[in-house]
């Protein structure tokens, strides 16, 4: 199987459409191609661009169940609304009991890399398709191949592929779950490899998609469970989901107040907030949670503060940290509830760093007092650790 990927773009977005048409038609004209939509933005400017470049597509959104919601409105929805000829495959029932009860972090990537994979695998002999599109962005590729993206040529095997990745083994971050998988297609064809979020976002802006897509923030490929520290179940599930949606709506809410946008691009050239959401715990002061020393992931237990907020000093503190990898800051305590509420609001251009986004504290206090409406919330921290030495995710 071949890999091939748009690289060296101009970044003008006119200007990249038209180079990633020519580079569709290159590879895809008079072909089927395979588009799996995951209702984020990189997926949905591949998407987009190979409509623009008028390719025979079959666009497919899988629902497992751990998709989050936003503002009440379940992914699947959304993107039923956003591209009304996209199809929906419903895994909920097959894939949820595999998932309940898994608590390691790689091992839940690992289930969702096959229930994608199958899927996928399924719908591609089923239509006959000959070539699988993906949204695989810049990150992505540089976190997983450990290289640059120049280091990459258009089009490459498999076999060069791995060749490459052993070369430069120390360069690996995680296992992505849209890299490295084997599909019963000619080629894979990755439109957006080039791109930084940001740049994506261009792209969408270029095709006039609405702003709660141009700025959505990003979510990953194992969903809520990465936002699950421990073994998943049920119960926690719709737990996650309920402050997950109450977390991410109500701060986009106060930036749509307060800057007239739910993402703004800070002095810093940053994303802000890049990523918001809920993690819950039972007890996470006792569970060890994903950092990153010297480019590697570590699990360490994270520290809790309290007391005076003092934010400068706080992300000082927790950009020093030694021994643990989070600095939780507590809200509120609670004795009552079942699970601890991690409030993560991260600036960040691509991912690979992040610093922490300046709420007021009004805003979370706010916030905390909503979650503790909800008998299961038991303790609420607000993480102020940026990334290194924490990751953005907990897992
Ligand atoms: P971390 O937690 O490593 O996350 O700082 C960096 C970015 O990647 C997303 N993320 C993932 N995306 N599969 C994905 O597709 C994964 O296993 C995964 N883990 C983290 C995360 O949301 C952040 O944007």
């Amino acid at each position: 199987m071949l890999n091939h990927r748009l690289i060296n773009t101009p970044k003008k977005p006119k200007k990249f459409v038209q180079t990633a048409v020519e580079f569709l038609n290159r590879h895809a004209k008079n072909k089927k191609v395979f588009c799996a939509l995951s209702g984020g933005i990189d997926s949905s400017a591949a998407y987009l661009l190979l409509k623009e470049a008028k390719i025979n597509t079959i666009p497919v959104f899988i629902d497992h169940g751990l998709m989050r919601i936003i503002n009440g409105i379940e992914e699947r929805e959304y993107i039923q609304k956003l591209f009304p000829d996209v199809r929906v495959i419903d895994i909920r029932n097959e894939f949820l009991p595999r998932i309940f009860g898994e608590a390691d972090a790689e091992n839940k990537r690992k289930l969702f890399k096959a229930a994608y994979s199958d899927v996928i695998s399924k719908i591609i002999r089923e239509e006959s398709c000959d070539l699988l599109a993906d949204g695989t962005i810049l990150p992505d590729i540089e976190e997983s191949f450990g290289v640059k993206i120049t280091d990459l040529k258009e089009t490459m095997s498999l076999e060069e592929e791995k060749e490459l990745m052993e070369e430069h083994f120390e360069g690996f971050v995680k296992s992505q779950h849209n890299v490295e998988i084997e599909y019963d297609v000619d080629a894979t064809i990755q439109p957006v490899a080039s791109l930084t979020k940001h740049e994506v976002r261009k792209i969408l802006e270029y095709f006039n998609m609405p702003q709660d897509l141009i700025y959505r923030k990003a979510f990953p490929g194992p969903a809520l469970s990465a936002r699950i520290i421990g073994p998943v179940t049920k119960e926690n599930l719709a737990f996650e989901k309920k402050v997950h949606d109450l977390i991410e709506s109500s701060v986009e809410k106060y930036y749509q107040e307060t800057y007239g946008k739910i993402m703004v691009i800070n002095k810093d050239g940053e994303q802000e907030p890049f990523q918001v959401f809920a993690a819950i715990s039972e007890d996470v002061l006792n569970k060890k949670v994903t950092g990153l020393v010297d480019g590697k992931r570590t699990y360490e237990k994270p520290l809790c503060e309290k007391g005076e907020w003092d934010f400068s000093k706080l992300i000082k503190k927790a950009s020093e940290l030694e021994g643990y990898t989070r600095i939780l800051y507590e809200l509120e305590t609670n004795k009552e509830g079942k699970y601890d509420v991690i409030i993560r609001s991260i600036n960040s251009k691509d991912a690979r760093t992040a610093t922490i986004t300046k709420l007021p504290l009004d805003l979370l206090k706010e916030l905390s007092q909503k979650l503790l409406t909800f008998p299961q919330t038991k303790n609420i921290y607000f993480d102020v650790t940026p990334k290194p030495p924490a990751t953005i995710e907990y897992v």
